[in-house]
């Protein structure tokens, strides 16, 4: 590690999509008082999440990553992060007894507040404001106060994130992900959907094991794997004055963690690898994800992994590629050889929302569903071809019913987003949506793993 890095040395890089606070003094006030906060995570959870994505890595294993686009103060409520926790829970289960693959857990949520926007002002007609932020820096609404950013709200994110953090660990940990209540999971709006008729064959499978495996004595009782599971939370570290006040001295091994999320990643316009975003992630020890957009090249990527994990750790870097569905299958064979030729530890994810977002007619910012299972498919295929692992999806979704992508087999139609179209930034698939994307998966990784072990019985 290069001796310069400190949780404050990004202050002194260039750095993008930072917003103008009317008054900088109240913000380090806050910032201040921040570092003085409990840490919502600890290391030894960071460093359990690093060796799991390891396992993912080196593809013994599935990264199942999703949440909001953004989260906001007003959805702040327990339904919506059970709804969420749920379908979360449903899409696991789905990729593990039908893909049959362990599942890393990473929710985001509880932090995911901050967005990077492609223009720092919006219009509308004659006015023009500072563009919305995330609502850990401005409000949503289009008036002058509302879109001024304000240092108030990094407390509230800290807070519902630290509610929101503790809601998630009693679910995870606390009986309600026990394995016995599969069936329990199943939301009420989706129980006559296609997917819930499927997700009820699955969930009467896993009953009919589990009565087996009591049968034999391993109940959820002696088995704490049937009983709770691990969920892990990230958000992207955008907001970086918030981020180092959050940086912490781990006391067993003095190493530096980011402690308001397990994993952070960097976002697609906050990756030059100069500038103040590569600066502050590169000395954090926690797990790291990094967007690869369509304007990331071989060398680009090469140069950012030597930076990010220089030690060569598996579970360190996941590279969360959102080319689009287009674009996939030219932008990412080339980084997938240029990783492998130089022998690099990573982990592939696929995000199939970011460079599938298109304006519909009516003029909503939407996904087609199509499009996002196209550029999953062919994340899928291409990892065949080139004998690397497929090993992580990044998704926006939510618990709720809401009508934000077009298609799914309860087909949301273009003169339906309208009627629950209620994202703070992007359009998130709904649970059925969700749902049937995980069953998808599932195929693909069976069919992935069926190929690993003919070829590897043909090697002898
Ligand atoms: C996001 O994940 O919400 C996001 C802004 O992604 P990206 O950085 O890939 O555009
Ligand atoms: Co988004």
């Amino acid at each position: 590690m290069d001796s310069k890095w400190s949780p404050a040395s990004w202050r002194g890089r260039p750095i993008e999509q930072v917003p103008d606070y009317p008054d900088p003094e109240a913000l380090e006030s806050v910032e201040a008082r921040l570092a003085t906060y409990p840490p919502l995570v600890f290391a030894g959870e960071a460093r359990k999440l690093k060796k799991a994505l390891a396992e993912a890595a080196e593809g013994r294993a599935f990264l199942l990553q999703g949440g909001d686009c953004a989260e906001s103060f007003v959805e702040h409520g327990a339904d919506t992060i059970r709804d969420f926790f749920r379908v979360f829970l449903q899409m696991a289960v789905v990729l593990t007894f039908a893909g049959r693959s362990p599942v890393v857990k990473v929710g985001r949520i509880a932090g995911q507040f901050a967005k990077p926007r492609s223009s720092p002002t919006e219009r509308q007609g004659d006015i023009e404001l500072p563009t919305y932020r995330g609502d850990i820096i401005n409000g949503i609404e289009f008036d002058e106060a509302s879109r001024l950013p304000d240092p108030v709200r990094l407390e509230m994110a800290y807070r519902q994130s630290a509610a929101t953090l503790n809601l998630l660990r009693a679910f995870a940990q606390g009986g309600f992900a026990n394995l016995e209540h599969v069936h329990q999971w199943m939301l009420s709006f989706i129980k006559d959907s296609p997917q819930a008729h499927r997700y009820q064959a699955l969930a009467d499978q896993i009953s009919e094991t589990l009565g087996f495996m009591r049968a034999i004595g391993l109940d959820a009782d002696s088995t704490p794997s049937l009983r709770q599971t691990d969920f892990f939370t990230s958000h992207e570290a955008l907001l970086l004055g918030y981020e180092q006040a959050l940086t912490r001295v781990d006391s067993t091994s003095g190493d530096w963690y980011a402690t308001s999320g397990h994993l952070l990643w960097i976002g697609d316009r906050t990756r030059q690898p100069e500038n103040a975003h590569v600066e502050f992630c590169r000395g954090i020890k926690n797990p790291l994800g990094l967007k690869c957009g369509p304007s990331m090249d071989a060398d680009g990527l090469l140069r950012l992994i030597d930076l990010l994990n220089p030690a060569n750790e598996p579970g360190r870097l996941t590279l969360i590629t959102r080319f689009g569905a287009k674009e996939i299958g030219k932008m990412l064979p080339p980084l997938i050889r240029a990783v492998e030729r130089e022998g690099r530890k990573v982990l592939w994810s696929c995000d199939p929302m970011h460079g599938n977002t298109v304006k519909a007619a009516n003029g909503y910012k939407t996904r087609p569903f199509t499009s996002i299972l196209e550029e999953v498919e062919d994340f899928f295929a291409i990892h065949a071809a080139e004998g690397t692992h497929a090993g992580g999806m990044h998704i926006e979704m939510t618990g709720k019913n809401v009508t934000e992508c077009i298609g799914g087999a309860r087909a949301v139609e273009v003169e339906h987003l309208s009627d629950r179209y209620h994202t703070h930034c992007d359009p998130r698939l709904n649970a059925d949506q969700a749902l049937e994307l995980a069953f998808l998966v599932a195929e693909l990784l069976r069919k992935e793993r069926v190929n690993r072990e003919s070829r590897q019985l043909a090697a002898g």
